[in-house]
């Protein structure tokens, strides 16, 4: 019987040592100490040990089984410690590491340009309002001396909503609805989106405008001119070279274009201005009679000018920017230049 428990305890712990995993640890546990296990059945057998051997064969049963369990819990211990080093490991933190730090946002360059701009008329007078943009036909085409069926209406493709209703083609309507609503002396600004079916390097089907509106008594074609004079030099430096350009509007008489001399070439001729040294800015004129007609004022009276630009156009010359479409597509590589 002692032969027996001594080999019962070399074959338990050679099987112990070669255990991997909890399981297999537990697996040899159950085999030799479990209820119906090798040692429990040994000493289940204890009857048919001669009387004077019972104490001694008890004794040893008990140390084997002491043995056994001190050395199950030490694999236990050392399974449960290599464990946890493992996940250490596994989920270390190296706090010497430099952080990321968080980059503060930019205001963007579309952004920043309106606000430049609204700037510089402010000085001149001018207070900022806004309009909708899915605008009245009556409102972005009629009122403004471009009746259905005119051929102006191709200047502008447009987005209709209804026969009625269209996604405003330009900041123009904003100038009836203001004038509608008030009586002279009128000096607006009017930035916000617009919309036309094009799209190109050049051209994005929503992009911005502002509207600028001055009425007075005694307004000429001068003021036009001072003013927006002032404005370009402002915005692209004082010795920038002007054109005013005689141009058509329906609803300003006269009408013209202003040029800047190319900013990428100095006028020498490039891809950017077409070889013609010029960059067209903004559209402008004096505000059409039949226009303060269709909102009550007298022409007799009231004289003013109106002018309207696109934001776009003048980041990309301003900044050097050569695809609009860089602008709406959000790549914060692109947008922390500026
Ligand atoms: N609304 C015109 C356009 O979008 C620009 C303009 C505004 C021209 C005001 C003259 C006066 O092309």
């Amino acid at each position: 019987m002692i032969a027996d428990l001594q080999q019962l305890e070399k074959d338990a712990l050679a099987e112990l040592d070669s255990a991997r995993t909890a399981d297999a640890v537990q697996a040899v546990r159950t085999k030799y100490l479990g209820r119906k296990g090798l040692l429990t059945g040994l000493l289940r057998n204890i009857a048919s040990v001669p009387p004077e051997e019972k104490p001694l064969f008890g004794k040893r049963c008990n140390e084997v089984k002491e043995r056994l369990e001190a050395g199950i819990a030490a694999v236990q211990d050392r399974q449960a410690q290599a464990q946890k080093e493992d996940v250490l490991a596994r989920e270390k933190i190296d706090v010497t590491l430099p952080g990321r730090g968080i980059r503060p946002g930019r205001v963007h360059p579309i952004t920043q340009i309106r606000r430049e701009i609204c700037d510089v008329f402010a000085a001149f007078g001018f207070s900022v309002v806004e309009g909708p943009e899915v605008e009245l036909d009556y409102y972005n085409f009629e009122a403004l001396n471009i009746p259905k069926d005119h051929p102006a209406r191709d200047m502008q493709d447009t987005f209709y909503i209804s026969d009625n209703m269209v996604l405003r083609t330009h900041t123009s309507p904003v100038q009836v609805r203001i004038m509608e609503k008030v009586q002279p002396p009128v000096r607006i600004l009017s930035p916000g989106r617009v919309y036309r079916p094009d799209s190109d390097v050049s051209h994005t089907p929503m992009f911005h405008q502002i509207e600028g509106l001055l009425v007075d008594r005694g307004v000429s074609f001068a003021d036009l001119k001072g003013i927006l004079s002032a404005f370009l030099k402002k915005v692209f430096g004082e010795d920038t070279v002007l054109r005013f350009r005689p141009s058509f509007f329906p609803f300003t008489e006269p009408s013209a274009e202003v040029d800047i001399r190319c900013v990428m070439c100095a006028g020498k001729g490039c891809r950017v201005c077409g070889q013609s040294g010029w960059l067209e800015i903004l559209g402008s004129g004096m505000v059409d009679p039949a226009v303060f007609q269709n909102v009550g004022y007298d022409p007799e009276v009231y004289t003013g000018f109106a002018f309207g630009l696109g934001l776009e156009r003048i980041a990309m010359l301003k900044y050097g920017i050569s695809d609009i479409r860089l602008l709406f597509e959000n790549d914060i590589r692109f947008l922390r230049q500026f």
